[in-house]
């Protein structure tokens, strides 16, 4: 895997990602790791008003990792929770101009951390509603 595997649009993100860093007491926050590759990535959110206000991420992982993070970043930010949560991996792949197959795993890393951290912030609301649904792991809804 080179730099000729990767659109224009990733390499550039991958040079100058958006949203990086930590949010102080975020309303949610998502971790994940990939096992298979070691790379992990943490993505914090502020919501205000059922929509997403600020999102960050901080990621430890290769080029791809870093691009399809710092676009979802740019593609959830003011959506709301229900919209963003509609977002996949092969949206985020779209958007950066398309994803090599042995690359897709990595744009399943953010989507997959947006989705824990809504689900934080969603649980925390409901916390002692009866009959609340907290929590769906990814892929199963
Ligand atoms: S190689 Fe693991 S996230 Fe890209």
């Amino acid at each position: 895997m080179d730099a000729k595997d990767y659109t224009a649009k990733l390499i550039e993100h991958f040079q100058h990602p958006r949203n990086v860093g930590r949010i102080p007491r975020p309303d949610g926050v998502g971790v994940i790791g990939d096992p298979s590759c070691g790379d992990h990535l943490r993505i914090y959110i502020k919501v205000e008003g059922d929509r997403l206000k600020k999102i960050k991420f901080e990621v430890y992982g290769c080029p791809a990792a870093i691009a399809t993070t710092s676009v979802l970043t740019e593609m959830a930010l003011g959506k709301t929770l229900d919209e963003a949560l509609k977002i996949r991996a092969q949206d985020v792949a779209s958007e950066l101009g398309g994803l090599s197959a042995m690359k897709m795993h990595c744009s399943n890393l953010g989507t997959a951390a947006l989705y824990q951290a809504i689900c934080l912030y969603r649980q925390r609301q409901s916390r002692g509603k009866k009959g609340t649904v907290l929590f769906v792991p990814h892929g199963t809804e």
